[in-house]
């Protein structure tokens, strides 16, 4: 068996939470046999790009201006990516459209997190705070993150891991979303784990944990 670590390319634009929960994940053997070799930002002050760096890991602002369009700005992703030798794709708070070009190089090792229970909630325009305001004003009694793999279509691959957690009648955007956060910290690193273990199988368009 090959026991290569598997290697893990993040793709962020904020804070980085969830980065940091996985990189946390790898270094205290929640997640076995991995890393992450390499972080790339869409914005040169992500907050992202700093623990990267703390942790010792290559962290690279890639600035969406300087490429013309979606596509060529993904293919210098994917250079980047590629010459890291990355086996899997972890979208964590990237706020950037990515060309069907990664998709069809990664198809089912890119794994993004999304701050609600998919298909409720997702598309364009819902992120971050839009998405919590959205869920209250629906009247929906329970919210929660999923992580999905990523494919053509914005927040629509099939679901990996999803978590329920009720929506208080107390609840504003900013309560539910720190919650959800925080649930959103424990899946993503236990979606990394079943992946690094090899136990995601993807058949007809869903996810089977082995
Ligand atoms: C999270 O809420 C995630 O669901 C969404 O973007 C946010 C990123 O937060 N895709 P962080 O940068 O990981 O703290």
């Amino acid at each position: 068996m090959n026991n290569r670590p598997v290697r893990i390319g993040v793709l962020v634009s904020g804070s980085g939470s969830n980065l940091q929960a996985i990189m946390d994940g790898i270094a205290d053997g929640r997640i076995p046999n991995a890393r992450i070799t390499v972080v790339v930002s869409s914005k040169a002050d992500a907050f992202a790009l700093e623990r990267a760096r703390n942790a010792g890991i290559d962290g690279i602002f890639v600035n969406p201006k300087e490429y013309t369009d979606d596509r060529a700005y993904t293919e210098k992703i994917l250079t980047i990516l590629e010459s890291y030798a990355v086996d899997l794709i972890c979208l964590a708070g990237f706020l950037r459209k990515i060309d069907r070009l990664m998709i069809e190089r990664y198809r089912g090792r890119i794994m993004n997190i999304h701050p609600a229970l998919l298909p409720r909630f997702g598309g364009k325009g819902m992120y971050g705070h839009f998405v919590h305001e959205a869920v209250i004003e629906s009247g929906d009694r329970e919210s929660g993150p999923t992580v999905h793999f990523v494919d053509e279509h914005y927040d629509h691959g099939p679901v990996i891991l999803q978590k329920k957690i009720p929506v208080l009648d107390t609840d504003t955007p900013e309560t539910l979303a720190r919650r959800v956060l925080a649930e959103e910290h424990r899946i993503y690193v236990e979606a990394v784990k079943l992946f690094c273990e090899d136990r995601l199988a993807l058949k007809d368009g869903t996810v089977k944990i082995r």
